[in-house]
């Protein structure tokens, strides 16, 4: 489905689906994912730079998936010479979020496409220079699949570059876990060698790894802050923590609570 301006191209999309819980629980951080989106902020404009650092082509097209509100959209506007006279296509599973995307950088790119969609089932024809995505691959249900469907899509030359969270991530929390005798919903992040094996045969694959260490007031605070992007529960579609086994978490967490974040920024080329 489009929003607003831009036209859908009339492509049967492959099967698979994210859950609904999981466009759900975006949809309902549209208006508070700003304000805790700091991390978020930070690593999107390191894949920016990354991506201004590819040899592009002229009037390059660019894809975008799991845009949410626009972090990545804004940093690639800012850093993306406009001289290049880039073609966008900005996309996201939550129609709340693209609405908002599109409210704060449709005009600062004239033009720019702005649709809802599954990036697991890209309903698009192939033709992209750049595709990327900073933060929302590790939502997806099958994110080695998806990155096959989106390298295909790819111009020849053409450019996958991602940033997503790898195996250590939040390793901190599973340890509260698993002190605390809590068996939590756990979200099974890849590593950049799984990433590599997704990669489809012809096209090339490199990652680049970096742990960023932040600290939280306690436990609560490392939660509230994942609330207000919607990152607050790991398995949107299994049961929430019941509050008594939530609050043993929390009693077992440090304060300050120092939380890893192992990213992984990865670049297909075909
Ligand atoms: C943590 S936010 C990241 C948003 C933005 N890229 C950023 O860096 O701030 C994750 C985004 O991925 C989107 N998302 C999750 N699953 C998706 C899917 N299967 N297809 C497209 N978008 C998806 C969510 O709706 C959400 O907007």
């Amino acid at each position: 489905m489009a929003i607003d301006r831009g036209i859908l191209v009339p492509v049967q999309a492959p099967a698979m689906t994210a859950p609904a819980s999981i466009t759900s629980v975006f949809s309902a951080a549209a208006d508070t994912y700003d304000a805790g989106a700091e991390f978020q902020r930070m690593i999107a404009e390191k894949l920016a730079s990354k991506i201004k650092a590819l040899p592009l082509p002229a009037q390059p097209k660019l894809l975008e998936v799991g845009c949410g509100t626009g972090v990545l959209t804004r940093a690639l506007a800012d850093q993306i010479p406009a001289t290049l006279k880039a073609s966008w296509t900005i996309t996201d599973i939550a129609a709340p979020m693209v609405a908002r995307c599109e409210r704060a950088l449709g005009t600062a790119l004239p033009g720019a496409r702005f649709m809802v969609m599954d990036g697991t089932a890209p309903a698009l024809a192939p033709g992209f220079d750049v595709i990327c995505s900073s933060m929302a691959l590790q939502w997806f249900e099958d994110p080695g699949r998806a990155i096959g469907r989106l390298s295909a899509l790819l111009n020849r030359g053409g450019h996958l570059a991602f940033a997503t969270l790898g195996l250590n991530t939040f390793e901190e929390w599973q340890a509260a876990c698993a002190l605390s005798g809590v068996a939590a919903p756990t979200r099974r992040f890849l590593s950049a060698e799984d990433f590599q094996k997704a990669t489809p045969h012809g096209f090339n694959f490199r990652a680049e790894k970096a742990v960023f260490r932040r600290t939280y007031a306690n436990g609560w605070e490392f939660l509230r802050r994942l609330r207000k992007i919607g990152a607050h529960r790991a398995v949107p579609e299994a049961d929430p923590l019941p509050a008594g086994a939530l609050r043993k978490v929390l009693r077992a967490t440090d304060a300050p609570f120092t939380v890893s974040y192992d990213v992984i920024y990865g670049f297909i080329n075909r």
